[in-house]
């Protein structure tokens, strides 16, 4: 089942205005570029894809809306799931490492919500098979919201609020576990990137992005071979690599692989919509700027056996770094973040 993605109605009315535009010129919205991958490969979807098992509703997103919010989810009643993926920092906190309560502490940087339905496993690890199936994963950790699921249901019971909202939600009206994730994965997969200048001119505004940003767009997808792994309108392959970031204890995806050589220290793609504003960067948040992970790159990371075949030392001049970083900045959407955030969190008893 899919539903309309709520970024549908502008999109379509740009890509409509760019099509009539474009239909007085004779020329193609969505030509091929000179090296690599056209532009075309790169148009938003119209459709957010929802599951079968958990289809789109109202009044689910209502709910889940209101529980994203909420600081009752977490023992102290003092973080929310939006403390950690704010809208207005494009869904994640900008801190290098995630800051739970509780003593023992995470040792990952928060990922951006953006985008998430698309993607067919989650986690920097993979280690979630759906969105659904993440919600405790935070509520009960001890580093991150420290909750107990008793406990959780208990107080969601006493609140009239949340007995109308999971009334209006479920038929079996019922306050547990198995909703509360339905309804916080509804309202999640509702999260979606907004249209950015490169979409505009993917959809053949030609003065939507500068000279630098297209010559950046022309090495991502030649020489630099970033879309390799970065592909599609979401710029991610949904896959996981060593790019030769990783040192540390954690091992990524090779935790679950351990007699896979590829798999030790590899994490994520993550998705590049919106990046300009997410510092800092990499599972870790090792890398404070945009810079420094093109010059990571064009070193070609750390060479070790797990290490891509797709990675290796790029020779990028100064003036092509730069325009790699300009193409990126192409990718974040120009509305107001905050007019992004979904209204206002029931917070009344
Ligand atoms: C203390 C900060 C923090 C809070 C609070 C938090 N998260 Fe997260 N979130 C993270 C971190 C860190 C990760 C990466 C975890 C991993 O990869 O194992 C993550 C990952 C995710 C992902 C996977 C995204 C992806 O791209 O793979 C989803 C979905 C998610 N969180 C939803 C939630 C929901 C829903 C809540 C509230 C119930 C929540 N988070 C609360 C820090 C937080
Ligand atoms: C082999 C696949 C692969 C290639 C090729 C690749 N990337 Fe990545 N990229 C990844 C993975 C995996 C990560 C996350 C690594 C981590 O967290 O340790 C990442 C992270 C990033 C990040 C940080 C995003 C964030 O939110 O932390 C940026 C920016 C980025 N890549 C841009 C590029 C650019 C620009 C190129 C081309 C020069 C490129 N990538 C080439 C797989 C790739």
């Amino acid at each position: 089942m899919t539903r309309m993605a709520w970024k549908f109605p502008l999109f379509v009315f740009l890509a409509l205005a760019s099509a009539f535009i474009m239909a007085g010129t004779g020329r193609s919205p969505a030509g091929s570029n000179a090296s690599g991958a056209g532009r075309g490969e790169y148009r938003r979807p119209t459709e957010t894809p929802y599951p079968d098992s958990n289809p789109y509703s109202a009044a689910k997103a209502t709910l889940g809306r209101s529980l994203f919010y909420d600081t009752r989810i977490s023992f102290s009643q003092t973080r929310s799931c939006a403390s950690c993926h704010p809208p207005s920092r494009s869904w994640s906190d900008g801190l290098p490492i995630a800051q739970g309560e509780g003593a023992s502490i995470m040792k990952l940087r928060t990922p951006t919500l953006d985008d998430i339905a698309w993607l067919p496993r989650l986690g920097w690890d993979g280690k979630f098979r759906d969105i659904e199936s993440v919600t405790f994963g935070p509520i009960l950790a001890p580093s991150n919201v420290h909750m107990t699921e008793g406990l959780l249901i208990e107080r969601l019971s006493t609140l009239p609020t949340y007995a109308v909202l999971f009334s209006a939600a479920f038929p079996d009206k019922q306050i547990n576990r198995r909703n509360i994730e339905m309804a916080l994965a509804t309202f999640e997969r509702s999260i979606v990137s907004g249209v950015a200048p490169f979409d505009r001119w993917v959809e053949g505004d030609e003065a939507a992005i500068d000279e630098p940003a297209k010559r950046g767009f022309a090495l991502f997808n030649g020489r630099a071979n970033c879309s390799q792994c970065h592909s599609g309108w979401a710029f991610t392959d949904g896959s996981f690599h060593d790019i030769g970031v990783a040192s540390g204890e954690e091992i990524g995806r090779g935790r679950y692989f351990p007699s896979s050589v590829k798999l030790k220290y590899a994490f994520k793609t993550p998705t590049l919509r919106d990046v300009s504003r997410r510092g800092p960067y990499m599972h870790d948040g090792s890398l404070a700027t945009l810079q420094a992970v093109v010059d990571l790159y064009n070193k070609g990371g750390i060479d070790r056996p797990s290490r891509s075949e797709l990675i290796k030392p790029l020779g990028l001049t100064e003036t092509e770094k730069a325009d790699l970083i300009a193409f990126l900045g192409t990718l974040s959407d120009e509305g107001e973040l905050a007019a992004k955030a979904p209204a206002a969190v029931v917070r009344e008893n």
